[in-house]
């Protein structure tokens, strides 16, 4: 039977542990010889949606083009793992329409424990007004209602978060084997 395609897609406010977990699972996908894509907001941002800013005009199209391309994939057989912040509800109701079979998943983690990590100093920027609509201080973040998959990242390590998820995919019937 061949192998089940369908799009992964992390949601969730800067620093939360998307493009980690992402990557967590891109790896596991090769270890397991299943075509994927990975797409990072951070990267794509460089590519099919360089020039795109942070309104919200800007965000939502770069989400449309994120999950364009991910269905796309879909269409020819490839999985595909998207990581964006993808703050609105409705950009990614659509994206997952633009999809196969969609998985969405929560990477949850705090505000203020975010604002205490904050590796790159972007909070400290955004609370000192040095980036504007900064999402989760100056711009909004609409967490999903429903997500298929919630990881608390804040309370789970890198490993057991990966854990997590492939329980829930295989759960969910789109990996058959956990290694
Ligand atoms: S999204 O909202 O359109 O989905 P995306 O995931 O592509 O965002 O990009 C987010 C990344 O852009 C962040 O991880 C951060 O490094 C950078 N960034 C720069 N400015 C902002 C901002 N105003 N709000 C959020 N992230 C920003």
């Amino acid at each position: 039977m061949p192998a089940k395609v369908f799009t992964v897609w992390f949601t969730g406010l800067s620093g939360s542990g998307k493009s980690t977990l992402a990557r967590a699972l891109s790896t596991h996908l090769q270890g397991l010889s299943l075509q994927h894509q990975l797409l990072d907001g951070d990267e794509v941002r460089r590519t099919i949606c360089r020039g795109l800013g942070f309104s919200k005009e800007d965000r939502d199209e770069n989400i449309r083009r994120i999950a364009a391309a991910a269905g796309q994939l879909n269409e020819q057989g490839m999985s595909a793992i998207v990581a964006a912040i993808s703050p609105y509800r409705e950009a990614r109701r659509k994206a997952r329409q633009l999809c196969g079979e969609f998985v969405e998943v929560f990477v949850d983690c705090p505000l203020e424990t975010l604002k205490q990590r904050d590796p790159k100093g972007l909070y400290r920027r955004a609370l000192a007004g040095e980036i504007q609509h900064f999402s989760g201080i100056s711009d909004p973040y609409e967490a999903p209602d429903k997500p298929e998959v919630h990881i608390h990242s804040d309370l789970l390590s890198e490993e057991e978060s990966l854990e997590r998820l492939l329980f829930r995919l295989k759960e969910l019937g789109y990996l058959q084997t956990l290694r």
